[in-house]
């Protein structure tokens, strides 16, 4: 099968930590492989020709998320590199995550960024993880992925180019 690519950023460790565990759970479960790039490592822009999934911890200035704390800090750079030459267009779908302690700001950026780019929130996990996201979370990427290069074959747009 593809390969599964995923684009995210970690700044504390929490998502990065979560990524080694679902990309080991991706190879030796699933025998599928994956790429993953950290953008808190890997600042500089590529163009990512191939599907992927995002994956956006949230960073909020202050607030409840009803009224106010809803600007997001910190994680700006990822929205930067999804619009760099129209990445996002290759975007099947965002996974948020965060701390549920912040209530209605809980994973509140990926949901923004779903709206603002036009893809699916895929689904959350809270902080790092647990045991059950691994199984729960490769599933949801791969019915994700498939829904999307089956909508972009409708449209004429096979990966071939034909
Ligand atoms: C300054 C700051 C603001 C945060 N704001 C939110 C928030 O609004 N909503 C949320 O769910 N989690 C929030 N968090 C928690 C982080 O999203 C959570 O710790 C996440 O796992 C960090 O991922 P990382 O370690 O990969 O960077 C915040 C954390 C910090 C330090």
């Amino acid at each position: 099968m593809e390969p599964v690519n995923i684009l995210y950023i970690s700044l504390s460790g929490n998502t990065k930590y979560f990524i080694g565990k679902l990309t080991k759970y991706f190879e030796e479960e699933r025998h599928i492989q994956v790429n993953s790039i950290n953008v808190k490592e890997h600042p500089e822009f590529t163009t990512l020709d191939q599907p992927f999934v995002a994956f956006l911890p949230a960073f909020l200035k202050g607030g409840n998320g009803i009224n106010n704390g809803y600007t997001e800090i910190l994680t700006t750079i990822l929205g930067d590199y999804l619009e760099h030459e129209d990445n996002y267009r290759r975007c099947y779908g965002i996974i948020g995550s965060g701390n549920r302690n912040f209530n209605k700001q809980f994973a509140l950026t990926a949901k923004q960024y779903a709206e603002r780019f036009g893809f699916p929130y895929i689904t959350d996990f809270e902080l790092r993880g647990t045991a059950h996201d691994f199984p729960r979370i490769a599933d949801a990427i791969l019915t994700y992925r498939d829904q999307f290069s089956s909508q972009t074959t409708n449209k004429g747009v096979v990966p071939n180019g034909n």
